[in-house]
């Protein structure tokens, strides 16, 4: 009988493909799974024992804003903590390579906190990830917006020159080349909300070349959300690129229950090109604070000031009502400034979780004083609250959603199953107990029910704390694809 680095014994496997749970024992060599079989039939010089608990893939968290918290704070406990073991970066058209100037303005400053992070090349990005050895993976999608403001400096409120445009595709070409798995935009965003849909679909023309997706933070997820969807869906067309619409939404009260326009919309158009979406299971949103969103959110909480201390946490209206002022003349008076906005209809959200295009992504914003609690919260909570409590899906489906159909999307080879072969990325959970423990009021808080968490075969979380895994690794298009291709 040969001896495996680890084997996890008695546990019921969720293997990430939809499949129905199975009693097996799980076996480790190196960086992979090496054995998926019956149970007491594999030996190994560590056991770790997952009686009554689900033995699933580590999961990928799709919709991540963690570029540069890799390097910062490279444990990772707020992901790891969820059993996530994978983060795909880069989104909303922010991403911090390649980024040639040497200050980054408000918008940068949802992914970055320290100016060294930011790289002139992707190259030199993913070797700071390296270098910091973070716990877990990361993969890395170019931000639209970084390009603009690359080419453009700060006049960016208008459109692109073809000269400009240029110069982005090139960096586009450039990144993917190096590395990068596609490219993602925000135009809903001031950076890049001037760009027209012929500048977008021309800047990610190399997507189509080097096999790259394309994620979008729409032009708008409110009213006119159907149209928005028709624009991201011809800018994957033209680009020749798999889309992903980024954390689906329909927002404000007037949009409450459009889910049964947008969701129909999606299924007619997967039938056309390949489309996904992602999706958090939560009604409140965050980002940058923006006067423009105040109107559209029945309550907005402040996650983090620079300019006023003591109010991360606290609702606009208390703040305003101190101050003696208007919540616009408020948000003036924080910024730069974050917060959490109250935009979304719970059912809708199920309705978005629950379509078979959809995958889980957390969207959550690493340095907030005050985070939205995904970011502590998101994957267990769809386990606990919504499969198991709500069961608005079984557990298995929900762990799919979070694994081999997430890898599929984001083409990231060998990881996303429990598999022999496979990237030993694995989550070893209670299903009986797991849950979010992260809320509004206090949202850095780790969940519960999360056992053990390997990422290329090292431990990354156990017993409720980090372990002393830092095997993550930059994942890189042309690894992945050329692994993709050798296993073919
Ligand atoms: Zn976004
Ligand atoms: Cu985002």
């Amino acid at each position: 009988m040969a001896t495996y680095d680890t084997v996890i014994r008695n546990g019921q496997v969720a293997d990430g493909t939809g499949k129905k749970l199975f009693a097996a024992d799980v076996a480790l060599k190196g960086d992979r799974i090496a054995a998926v079989e019956a149970p007491g039939s594999l030996k190994g010089n560590n056991e770790i024992d997952a009686q009554g608990k689900v033995v699933a893939p580590g999961f990928i968290d799709v919709h991540t804003h963690d570029d540069t918290a890799l390097i910062d704070n490279p444990t990772m406990a707020m992901k790891a903590s969820q059993g996530v073991t994978t983060v795909v970066c880069g989104n909303c058209g922010a991403s911090a390579a390649p980024y040639i100037r040497d200050d980054y303005g408000h918008f940068l400053s949802l992914i970055v906190k320290r100016v060294e992070n930011v790289s002139k090349t992707f190259a030199e990005f993913a070797a700071k990830v390296e270098v910091a050895k973070p716990a877990i993976n990361g993969a890395f999608l170019i931000g639209h917006s970084t390009l603009r403001m690359n080419a453009m400096g700060d006049d960016l409120a208008r459109q692109a020159t073809a000269a400009e445009i240029g110069v982005m595709r090139d960096l586009l070409d450039q990144s993917l080349e190096q590395g990068a798995i596609g490219m993602s935009s925000g135009l809903f965003y001031p950076p890049a909300m001037a760009a027209s849909t012929d500048e977008v679909a021309e800047i990610a023309k190399p997507l189509g070349k080097w096999g790259g997706v394309y994620t979008a933070h729409m032009r708008d997820e409110g009213d006119d959300v159907l149209k928005s969807m028709d624009e991201t869906f011809e800018i994957g067309r033209r680009a020749g690129a798999e889309v992903i619409v980024s954390h689906h939404k329909c927002s404000g009260r007037t949009n409450f229950g459009r889910m049964k326009e947008t969701l129909p919309k999606f299924t007619e158009a997967m039938k056309q090109q390949q489309i996904a979406f992602d999706v958090y299971p939560y009604v409140a949103g965050s980002t940058i604070l923006r006067k423009e969103m105040l109107d559209r959110a029945d309550k907005v909480l402040i996650s983090w000031s620079d300019t006023v201390k003591g109010v991360s946490g606290r609702d606009l209206k208390d703040i305003a009502q101190e101050m003696g002022c208007s919540i616009y003349e408020a948000a003036d008076r924080l910024q730069p400034a974050g917060a959490i906005y109250f935009m979304m209809d719970e059912k809708d959200v199920q309705a978005a979780m629950s379509h078979p295009g959809a995958m889980i992504g957390s969207d959550g914003i690493p340095f907030d004083t005050h985070p939205h609690p995904r970011l502590w919260g998101t994957f267990p909570r769809v386990l606990g609250h919504y499969s198991r409590d709500l069961k608005l899906f079984p557990l298995e489906d929900a762990v799919r959603r979070m694994t081999s159909y997430s890898a599929q999307r984001f083409h990231l080879t060998k990881r996303g199953e429990v598999k022999p072969g496979f990237y030993a990325d694995i989550c070893i959970f209670d299903p009986a107990t797991v849950i979010d423990t992260a809320t509004f009021e206090k949202p850095i808080s780790a969940a519960k029910g999360i056992d053990t968490v390997l990422c290329n075969g090292e431990i990354v979380w156990r017993d409720g704390k980090p372990g002393a895994g830092r095997a993550g690794r930059a994942l890189k298009r042309q690894d992945l694809q050329a692994e993709a291709k050798a296993s073919a």
